[in-house]
């Protein structure tokens, strides 16, 4: 009876009085959107909150206590191919790494995800509530609007490590001289060329947000929130006033990934949250040849999102080749069998990346870039070359070359030869693993694990109401008062006002003088 009632009560402590219900729009049809979104409502979850989860990519199996709002048959709006074709960008025929790609994309999709009948249902239905939404950031600020359906806090998730896109919801744009744009692989400290460059491409990008893209998401604003938000509540806010009414920003970053950024308290680092504390042991076949690898496993790699049998066939030749000649053990993650492999090259279709890193022989991790990858590359200490192909991976590649554990080689028709140079260089020079290790010991040495740090903030912001006290000041100063305009303009004035009250003085001495002489 006695253990009976502790025991309710601790149930009680644990789901009863703290337990809240959350929205998480998560609605990139991304793989590594997926695995960031799915490990972030299993660990909301696991607190033991109720968790409503827009996605289209649904988890593998059910979560308990979280709820899926399924848009998977939106993934026909996406080529089954994968979004970015290699080939396309080895032959530089693809649209590009810029906002004017980018924008009009995940805009599509936003409009693809409030129109779909199941989110419709959601957002009109009048008695669902929620403590707090997140949702995730991408180029554009439409999904402000669930705040206001719901009349709760807003929490952005974004992806990739903070860049002033992100910081300008919550403060003032950091100074380009020493914090890069997300598309650029620059890593500061800066030249005076790529000082330039920031300068002019984050004026354009502020230029091109201004007169472009807020009109797009004014637009899908007004048609799919406006009328949910008239249905509950008898003001609608302006767009505006939403973009910037957030409680929290978390972003899936570490310093050991990046370098320290100047951050404002509602910026909550909490990369490596979606690596689980006890990593699934790998499948019999992949553990046996891991441990029999005498010289150690390269472990290779182009993410969830390319499809490396997009490679030109003379690549993809060329590769298996010079693979072949190395004594270590290669493991390339692969979706076709390639013929004429070398005895040491293994192609799995399907990687249990994070085993494979975790494993002591891996030693060498040739990958994209990618933030999940880079993040893994740190979190088990190994090394790696890395092939940045779109979006932040420049900048994650770049800075993980700048942080001396990885070296750089172009996606290009000569990469075979290329990632030969690079294993050789890493094979005979031992600072790259000792960096990494180095590293890793930084990422590890926190006083919290990330998944708990992510859990608290949620709760937090819902705790304190949407915690106003977080709110950078910076943020509600306008810009004329942080450069003292209205202060030169005071100095001004009494500088004119006393020029004038001496020249007064003089003239009137002057009279008076001229008055004693007549
Ligand atoms: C801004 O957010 C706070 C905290 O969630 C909320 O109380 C307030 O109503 C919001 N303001 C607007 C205009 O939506």
């Amino acid at each position: 009876m006695h253990t009976w009632l502790h025991f309710m009560i601790l149930l009680a402590l644990l789901y009863g009085t703290n337990a809240y219900k959350y929205l998480v729009v998560s609605p990139i049809p991304g793989k590594s959107h997926a695995i960031l979104g799915s490990a972030m409502v299993t660990h909301l979850a696991n607190a033991g909150h109720e968790v409503t989860y827009v996605t289209v990519i649904l988890p593998e199996k059910p979560i308990p206590r979280v709820t899926v709002v399924d848009l998977s048959d939106n993934l026909k709006y996406f080529p089954a191919d994968g979004a970015m074709n290699l080939k396309a960008i080895m032959d530089n025929t693809h649209e590009g790494n810029s906002l004017l790609a980018f924008v009009p994309m995940t805009i599509n999709m936003s409009r693809n995800t409030l129109e779909h009948p199941n989110l419709q249902k959601l957002i009109r239905d009048k008695n669902q509530k929620f403590d707090a939404v997140i949702t995730e950031w991408l180029f554009h600020e439409v999904f402000t609007g669930f705040a206001a359906v719901f009349d709760c806090p807003l929490i952005w998730f974004s992806t990739v490590q903070p860049h002033w896109m992100v910081v300008r919801l919550v403060d003032e744009i950091p100074n380009p001289a020493y914090t890069v744009d997300i598309l650029s692989d620059n890593v500061p400290p800066l030249t005076f060329k790529q000082r330039v460059e920031e300068l002019c491409f984050q004026t354009m990008g502020r230029l091109l947000q201004t007169f472009w893209v807020s009109g797009l998401e004014e637009n899908i604003y007004n048609e799919f929130f406006v009328p949910a938000i008239r249905d509950r509540h008898n003001t609608v806010p302006s767009f505006e006033t939403l973009r910037y009414n957030v409680s929290l920003i978390l972003s899936n970053s570490h310093v050991s990934m990046g370098g320290p950024a100047r951050l404002p308290a509602n910026i909550i680092p909490i990369g490596g949250y979606h690596i689980s504390s006890t990593v699934k042991p790998l499948p019999e076949d992949l553990q046996k040849l891991m441990d029999n690898a005498k010289h150690g496993v390269i472990y290779f790699s182009m993410g969830s999102n390319l499809r490396s049998k997009q490679f030109p066939e003379k690549v993809k030749a060329e590769l298996l080749q010079m693979f072949g000649k190395f004594k270590q053990t290669v493991i390339w993650k692969f979706e076709e069998n390639l013929p004429n492999r070398p005895n040491n090259v293994h192609i799995v279709q399907w990687a249990p990346q994070q085993s494979i890193l975790e494993h002591k022989n891996c030693i060498l991790f040739i990958t994209h870039g990618g933030l999940l990858s880079i993040t893994e590359s740190i979190h088990f200490g190994v090394p790696t070359i890395g092939i940045p192909v779109f979006a932040d991976q420049f900048v994650n590649v770049a800075r993980a070359v700048k942080n001396g554990y990885a070296q750089k080689v172009d996606l290009s028709y000569s990469m075979a030869a290329d990632i030969e140079k690079a294993i050789k260089e890493f094979l005979h020079n031992p600072k790259y693993t000792t960096r990494v290790k180095e590293l890793s010991q930084i990422y590890h040495d926190r006083p919290i694990p990330p998944e708990k740090e992510l859990v608290h903030w949620v709760d937090h912001v819902v705790r304190t109401q949407g915690a106003p006290h977080l709110r950078s000041p910076a943020f509600m100063v306008p810009w004329y008062q942080k450069l003292y305009l209205d202060f030169i303009l005071v100095l001004l004035v009494i500088v004119l006002v006393l020029k004038y009250v001496l020249k007064f003085i003089k003239s009137l001495i002057l009279a008076k003088r001229k008055e004693k002489i007549n």
